[in-house]
C-alpha cells in the first residue's frame, strides 16, 4: 500500500477517442505498479495487453463516457463509466506517481456526478482485489465474487459492489 500523500491539483475534462493511447499508457503504469501482489504476474501481463485500441473501442462502441486529470498537459489519471443498464463504473486508474494524493477520488467524484446528471440512481463496479478498499470507503458495498474475462483468455478475480447515488441537488429556483 501507498501512503497517502498530500492532495494534488489536477484539471479534470472529458476524454476523447485521441486520448486513446494516454489512457492505454496509463493503465498499464497504473497495473503494473499498484496492482502488483494482487494478482499473478500472468494476469497482469494480460491486464495491461488492452491497448489504445480497446480504449478507442469503449469510447465509441462501448458506450463508455470518461473523463481524464492532468498535470501540466500531460494526463495522470482516467475513470470511466457507461449508462449500461446497468450503470457502472468502468475504471479509476491513477499512475504510480500521484497514487494516495486524491486524484482517483477526484475522478470517481466526476463519474459519479456525470452518471446521476444522465439519470443513473446507482452504480456497480466490478473492483479489482486491490481496488476494493477504495471503493468501499467510497460507498459502495456488497461483494459478490466474480471473475472478468480478458481478451486472449484468462480472466481476473473481482469482487461486484455497488453504491445508491442520491437524487441531483435541485439549483435555486428550479
Ligand atoms: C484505486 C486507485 C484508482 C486509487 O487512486 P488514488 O488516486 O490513489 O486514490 P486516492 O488518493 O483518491 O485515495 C487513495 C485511497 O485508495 C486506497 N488505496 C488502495 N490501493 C492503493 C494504492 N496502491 N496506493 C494508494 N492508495 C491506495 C487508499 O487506502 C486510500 O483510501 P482511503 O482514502 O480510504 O485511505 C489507484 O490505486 C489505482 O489506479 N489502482 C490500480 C488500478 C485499479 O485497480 N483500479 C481499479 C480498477 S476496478
Amino acid at each position: 500500500m501507498i501512503a497517502r500523500g498530500a492532495p494534488l491539483a489536477a484539471a479534470l475534462r472529458r476524454a476523447t477517442v485521441a486520448d486513446a493511447p494516454a489512457l492505454a499508457r496509463v493503465q498499464r503504469a497504473s497495473v503494473r505498479a499498484l496492482a502488483r501482489g494482487a494478482y499473478p504476474p500472468s494476469q497482469l501481463a494480460a491486464w495491461t495487453r488492452l491497448g489504445p485500441l480497446y480504449h478507442r473501442w469503449a469510447l465509441v462502441a462501448g458506450g463508455e463516457v470518461a473523463f481524464v486529470a492532468e498535470r501540466a498537459g500531460h494526463v495522470v489519471g482516467y475513470a470511466a463509466f457507461t449508462l449500461g443498464p446497468p450503470a457502472e463504473v468502468t475504471a479509476v486508474f491513477v499512475r504510480p506517481a500521484v497514487a494516495g494524493r486524491g486524484v482517483g477520488t477526484f475522478l470517481l467524484a466526476r463519474v459519479e456526478a456525470e452518471a446521476r446528471r444522465r439519470g443513473a440512481r446507482r452504480l456497480v463496479v466490478k473492483a479489482s482485489l486491490n481496488g476494493e478498499p477504495f471503493y468501499r470507503a467510497r460507498g459502495y458495498g456488497g461483494g459478490r465474487r466474480i471473475r472478468v474475462p480478458l481478451p486472449g483468455g484468462g480472466a481476473l478475480a473481482a469482487i461486484r459492489l455497488a453504491k445508491a447515488l442520491s437524487p441531483p441537488t435541485a439549483r435555486p429556483g428550479s
